[in-house]
């Protein structure tokens, strides 16, 4: 039997949600890395999160990523809260959800390109192996890697490899991109690469980008930023 259409749908949940995040590292003096951050972050946005060193950016991506868990508050993911699950279901939820960049790359060398792309698709193991070569293909193709597919990380210039752990990331098709400086480590040229491989995941596959960046030019680029000061929210705002 079928239900009656519904006329008061409830909006869908953000894609994110911070409630009240604090991270406290327990010592002889405590150290506040996180102080009651809270934001919503919807599908398809880019998002930039700045703030001088030492002003928690990384420590907030990582409980976002569910790579860490709050001392107090907590992190929702379409909805769904995160506090309560066991290490075996955040780590799914990561495979699963989540793709991550970060400054340097972590490819594994003894792999190619290929290789490392497929990696986290055989971890999930939804799609069969001819798949996931066809889907790894792809997405490299999209980033521009399609020279360079049977090549280990030693073999490619640093923007090339940043590309490839960008197409990593994107290997299990995640709702969430987390990126910490993910053009940290990058000349000027290879920077707009891999910036301009990001954006065109926001408007091509609706994915979500939250990237930590020391780059003023590139966060002014992104559609909102999220500045931080002391492990607070100093301002939140959309821009041009
Ligand atoms: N394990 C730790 N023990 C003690 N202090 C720590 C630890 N990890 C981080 N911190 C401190 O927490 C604060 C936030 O660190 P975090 O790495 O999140 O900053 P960040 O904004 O990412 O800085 P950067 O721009 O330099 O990468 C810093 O003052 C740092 O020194
Ligand atoms: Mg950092």
């Amino acid at each position: 039997m079928t239900s009656p259409a519904r006329t008061d749908t409830p909006p869908e949940p953000p894609l994110l949600e911070a409630r009240a995040l604090t991270r406290i590292l327990p010592a002889v003096v405590p150290v506040t890395l996180v102080k009651d951050v809270s934001f919503r972050i919807g599908k398809s946005e880019f998002v930039a999160i700045t703030g001088p060193s030492g002003s928690g950016k990384s420590s907030l991506l990582y409980l976002l990523g569910l790579l860490d868990r709050p001392t107090s508050g907590q992190v929702l993911i379409g909805g769904e809260p995160t506090d309560a699950l066991s290490p075996a279901e955040m780590a799914h939820i990561r495979l699963k959800k989540l793709g991550f960049v970060f400054q340097f790359h972590f490819l594994l060398p003894e792999f190619t390109t290929l290789e490392n792309v497929m990696i986290p698709m055989r971890k999930l193991g939804k799609l069969s192996a001819s798949d996931q070569l066809a889907q790894a293909t792809a997405l490299l193709a999209d980033l521009g890697l399609e020279d360079f597919l049977h090549r280990r990380p030693a073999q490619l210039s640093g923007g090339q490899r940043q590309r490839v752990a960008v197409a990593r990331a994107l290997a299990n098709s995640p709702d969430l991109i987390l990126a910490d400086e993910p053009t940290g480590s990058l000349d000027s040229a290879a920077t707009e690469q891999v910036f301009d491989s990001l954006r065109k995941i926001v408007e091509t596959q609706k994915t979500t980008v939250v990237a930590v960046t020391h780059d003023m030019d590139l966060a002014a680029r992104m559609e909102r930023r999220i500045h931080l000061v002391d492990g607070q929210i100093d301002w939140d705002r959309q821009q041009a």
